[in-house]
C-alpha cells in the first residue's frame, strides 16, 4: 500500500502518521498489543487485530471504537502456521491491503531449566518464536509487493515538520515488520532459558529478515522492552528457591514501563521517520541493558 500524499502535500502531521496505512497486530487482546492497536487507530491506520483470546480482543475493539482508524478483529493462534496464513488472508480481506505487521503475541514464565518439560518448551517456542516466523512468512508476499522494488533514494529525505511533502520529501512509511524481542533476548537471564532462547531468536530473526530483503524497501525492526506493566509481567513468578543474586540485573530501580511506551516505539519504527532503520533492535528498558 503506497500512502498517497496528494491531498496532504503541505502537512506532515506527527499525530496522524498512518493515515492510509493498514497494520496487522498480533497479541492485540492485552498489554503492548492492545496499546499498539489503539495507537495505530488513533493515528489513522486501519488495523487488523488478532489474538487467541476472543473476549479480551473484543474489549480492545470496543476501547478503540470511534478512533480515526477502523479496528477489525479475528481470533487466531500464532503457534499454528495454518492459523497465521488464515490471519493474514483475513487481514487482507478486511483491510484491502496492509503495509505493517507487528508481531507482539507472546508468553513468559520462569522455571529451573532442569524442570522444563517438552510440552512447556514446545509451547514457548511455538508462540514466541515460530509465531513470529509464520506470521512474517505469510505476510511477506504482500509486504514485498507493497515495497515494490529497490530502496528509494528518497529514504534519505526524512519528513520535516512544517515542510510536509514540499521539496519531494517522502512522508509515507516504507512497508515494515516490527517484532517484540526483550531485554531477555539481549542478555542472559537465569531461570528463563526457553524465554531467552525465543527472544534472542526473535532479535536475530529480525536482523536476518532485514538482510534477506535489504535490496527492497521492506524494513524489519524490533523493540526490546524491559519490564512492562501488563498481565504477562503481573503473572510472572520466579520459582520460590532461586538465587536472587543471579537475577539482580533484571530487578531493581528502573520500575515498570507503561505498555504505551512500547507502542510508541513500535509506531516510531513503523513510521516514515524510521525509513532508514532496518535490522534495528530498539531497547526500551530505561537503561537496563546499558551496562
Ligand atoms: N510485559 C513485559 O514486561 C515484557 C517485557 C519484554 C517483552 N515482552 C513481550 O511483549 C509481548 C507482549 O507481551 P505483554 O506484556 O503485552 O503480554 P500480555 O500477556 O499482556 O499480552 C500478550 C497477548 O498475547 C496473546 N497470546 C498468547 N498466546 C497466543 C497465541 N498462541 N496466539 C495469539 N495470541 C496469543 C495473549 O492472549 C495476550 O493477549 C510478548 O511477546 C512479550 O514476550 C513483554
Amino acid at each position: 500500500m503506497t500512502q498517497t500524499n496528494s491531498s496532504n502535500q503541505n502537512s506532515y502531521d506527527r499525530n496522524r502518521r498512518f493515515v492510509g496505512c493498514g497494520a496487522i497486530v498480533t497479541g492485540a487482546g492485552s498489554g503492548i498489543g492492545r496499546e499498539t492497536t489503539l495507537a495505530f487507530a488513533q493515528e489513522g491506520a486501519n488495523v487488523y487485530s488478532t489474538d487467541i483470546n476472543a473476549e479480551t480482543l473484543a474489549e480492545t475493539a470496543e476501547m478503540g471504537a470511534g478512533l480515526p482508524g477502523a479496528i477489525h478483529t479475528g481470533v487466531h493462534d500464532v503457534s499454528s502456521r495454518a492459523s497465521c496464513f488464515e490471519a493474514v488472508a483475513a487481514a487482507q480481506d478486511a483491510l484491502g491491503s496492509f503495509n505493517i505487521l507487528c508481531n507482539i503475541a507472546g508468553i513468559s514464565w520462569a522455571e529451573h531449566a532442569v524442570n522444563v518439560t517438552e510440552e512447556m518448551w514446545d509451547k514457548m517456542i511455538g508462540i514466541n518464536l515460530s509465531g513470529v516466523f509464520w506470521m512474517s512468512q505469510a505476510a511477506l508476499p504482500h509486504l514485498l509487493e507493497q515495497a515494490g522494488g529497490a530502496p528509494d533514494e528518497s529514504r534519505d529525505e526524512l519528513p520535516e515538520l512544517g515542510s510536509g511533502g514540499q521539496g519531494g520529501f517522502d512522508i509515507a512509511p516504507s512497508p515494515s515488520i516490527v517484532n517484540i524481542s526483550s531485554t531477555a533476548g539481549i542478555m542472559g537471564q537465569a531461570y528463563t532459558v526457553p524465554y531467552c532462547a525465543t527472544k534472542g531468536g526473535v532479535a536475530l530473526m529480525t536482523k536476518s529478515f532485514a538482510m534477506e530483503f535489504a535490496k527492497t524497501n521492506l524494513r524489519v525492526n524490533a523493540v526490546a522492552p524491559g519490564g512492562v506493566d501488563t498481565s504477562l509481567s503481573q503473572n510472572f513468578h520466579m520459582p520460590a528457591d532461586v538465587d536472587f543474586e543471579l537475577i539482580q540485573r533484571f530487578m531493581g530501580f528502573r520500575g515498570m514501563s507503561h505498555p504505551r511506551a512500547m507502542a510508541n516505539a513500535v509506531l516510531f519504527l513503523a513510521s516514515a521517520e524510521a525509513n532508514r532503520l532496518n535490522g534495528t533492535i530498539l531497547s526500551v528498558d530505561a537503561g537496563m541493558t546499558a551496562g
